[in-house]
């Protein structure tokens, strides 16, 4: 329990409403987490995996409609419809609180209504922020376990502070205590994922998985920080973070914003291909970034854990994921073997003879579909993985030097580009674009801006969001600021194939990216940015042919010139809300790129 007389007021309000059959408070002890496993067992939401293969480990299958986030019933319910800007769903906060409340009453009978007091980043740490999340779903319970520091420690720091209000329920009221419950309860037809930033609440009815139910992860680590974020002057971004050591054991730190299943988790444990390089995670989804005493960026994780994405995830691709997940693992929505262990598209060269696919039938190589759900994943302890950083939960943060941004680009975009300027990084960032992936319900491959991969994150007007990241440049000492890269992993050639080998083959562009921030690299001045100057990029022991290179590193005149048309519909989106500098930047790449066009 707690002496915080708010939070004492507000879980009574609150369980007063939703009617749950008792109230829990969460200590966060192992003994609990245990618990929360073994009701999941109990209640044939989980089965436990082989204690040989996958020691402490469960896997669950979720409900074929709550598979993923669902962007189209995520609100931000701003007091004005303009806040919440032109990218959002808005909706009016006393609207919503009255049909969310008519929703929540009663909603959690037959259930425990969980009391969650959990810390985004490390305890006590002057960049952490608290929050409290009230659940029905012992999944969600144990997954805050895992992705959030939790339970009676976080409520000793909280003392009489403030704190953000989760209010979660799966939305499937039972009858009574021992009605049979179903293995993965939801609220099919309605789902609700609200955010109100000028009372730092969340509302989410009807969803168990991921982003919908863990609420500290993106509706508070990202909706509602980005709004404090810029109310104080900081950053809060859906970047991974990581350590790059060259052979000399010079150190630096970069983060990188790529969308939903664009290669976060993949290049934050990255196994660098080139000799005497080290690559170390910090972090692989979030990070909240702060000036620091220095005057540099300063960055931490605010998660404690890793929600990753399965499919693709092997031991070629990523051993380092491979070897965390090897215990203490809640799988969802992967295929099981016949032996009891999980098993995911590209996890082996060759797929087993039989399996139970995600959706519960028999599955053989000749199915013809996919026997794990696309956004299948893993959440594990980040302390699991091989490769973390030794200084991941340093409370100060790490010193943030390069920033890239990327996604999913078949054409145009190359290989990598540096920005020129921290203005001409912003604008960068503002016209990111990336195909759609299953992280969100929805058609998957469409191409879409999705600036800052923040899209579906931003809690307030992307517009000044946009400005926010132009006066935190602005405010700082230039040399101080980290560097700013474009990436893109995904490239595809004439037969439809990926041109870069991806994967631990980036490391070769974040050498660059390294030597570039400590000054021995060279690049050439495009119209577009800073790309590798000829034999920057070290290539030693690894063959892509010369005309794909040529491809990746290519300024593609046309493309970007017809991109410009695009790029203004997407901006006039904001309105007298677009800033200034971001609409001289365009100008000045529109001069640019006609200026090359003629001389060509
Ligand atoms: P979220 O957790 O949704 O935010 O995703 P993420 O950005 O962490 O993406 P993740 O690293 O999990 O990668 C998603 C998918 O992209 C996986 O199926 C990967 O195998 C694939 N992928 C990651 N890196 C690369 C790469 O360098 N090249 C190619 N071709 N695919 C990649
Ligand atoms: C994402 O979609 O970007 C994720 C997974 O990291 S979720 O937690 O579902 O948001
Ligand atoms: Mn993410």
């Amino acid at each position: 329990m707690t002496t915080n007389s708010k939070l004492k007021t507000w879980v009574e309000e609150m369980a007063a409403m939703c009617q749950p059959d008792k109230v829990l408070w969460c200590d966060g002890t192992q003994g609990e987490y245990q618990e929360m496993l073994r009701l999941m067992i109990q209640s044939g939401t989980a089965i436990p995996m082989d204690p040989q293969k996958r020691p402490n480990s469960v896997f669950v299958r979720s409900d074929p409609a709550d598979v993923a986030r669902v962007e189209e019933f995520t609100f931000i319910c701003s007091n004005s419809k303009d806040d919440a800007g032109p990218t959002n769903n808005w909706r009016d906060p006393a609207e919503s609180k009255k049909t969310l409340a008519g929703l929540f009453q009663g909603a959690m009978k037959g259930r425990t209504m969980y009391v969650i007091p959990y810390s985004m980043g490390p305890i006590g740490s002057p960049i952490a922020k608290i929050g409290v999340e009230l659940t029905d779903s012992p999944y969600v319970v144990a997954s805050m376990h895992v992705m959030a520091r939790v339970g009676t420690k976080v409520l000793d720091v909280l003392g009489d502070g403030e704190f953000v209000r989760g209010l979660h329920s799966v939305g499937a009221p039972l009858k009574e205590a021992n009605t049979p419950d179903s293995p993965w309860p939801c609220n099919a037809s309605t789902k609700y994922i609200c955010h109100f930033p000028e009372t730092r609440e969340i509302w989410s009815y009807g969803s168990g998985y991921g982003g919908n139910a863990l609420l500290g992860k993106k509706c508070h680590a990202l909706r509602i920080a980005s709004v404090q974020a810029r109310d104080e002057g900081w950053l809060a971004e859906h970047m991974l973070i990581l350590s790059i050591t060259d052979p000399a054991g010079k150190k630096i730190y970069v983060a990188a914003a790529f969308p939903s299943a664009c290669g976060k988790t993949n290049l934050a444990m990255l196994t660098p291909t080139l000799p005497g390089w080290k690559v170390e995670t910090v972090g692989d989804d979030i990070a909240w970034m702060k000036f620091g005493a220095d005057g540099r960026l300063h960055a931490i994780n605010p998660e404690a854990g890793f929600f990753g994405v399965a499919p693709g995830t092997s031991m070629k691709s990523n051993p380092n994921a491979m070897k965390t997940i090897g215990s203490n693992t809640v799988f969802t929505n992967c295929a099981l073997t016949a032996d009891g262990d999980v098993w995911w598209e590209e996890m082996t060269d060759t797929p087993p003879a039989e399996l139970t696919d995600w959706l519960r039938r028999p599955w053989t190589p000749a199915s013809g579909r996919k026997a794990a759900h696309p956004n299948a994943r893993f959440c594990v302890p980040a302390s699991q993985c091989p490769c973390i950083a030794p200084e991941w939960e340093d409370p100060k943060g790490v010193p943030i030097s390069a920033i890239l941004f990327g996604g999913r680009r078949a054409t145009v975009m190359p290989l990598v580009n540096e920005a020129m300027s921290w203005q001409h990084g912003t604008f960068l960032g503002s016209i990111m674009s990336s195909e759609t992936t299953a992280a969100a319900t929805g058609a998957v491959g469409a191409l879409r801006f999705d600036p800052f991969a923040m899209l579906p994150f931003c809690g307030y007007h992307m517009g000044d969001y946009f400005a926010h990241w132009l006066k935190i440049g602005a405010g700082a000492d230039g040399a101080k600021l980290p560097r700013i890269f474009y990436v893109n992993w995904f490239r595809k050639g004439a037969d439809g194939k990926f041109l870069w080998p991806g994967y631990g083959e980036n490391s070769r562009v974040l050498k660059w990216v390294f030597e570039r921030v400590t000054g021995s690299a060279n690049a050439v001045e495009t119209p577009i940015g800073r790309l590798p100057e000829q034999g920057a990029l070290d290539m030693s022991g690894l063959s892509v042919p010369a005309a794909s290179m040529d491809e990746l590193l290519r300024v593609d005149l046309d493309g970007w010139t017809h991109q410009l048309g695009e790029i203004h519909k997407h901006y006039e989106k904001f309105g007298a809300k677009l800033p200034q500098g971001l609409k001289a930047e365009l100008q000045a790449l529109e001069q640019r790129l006609q200026a090359a066009g003629s001389r060509v």
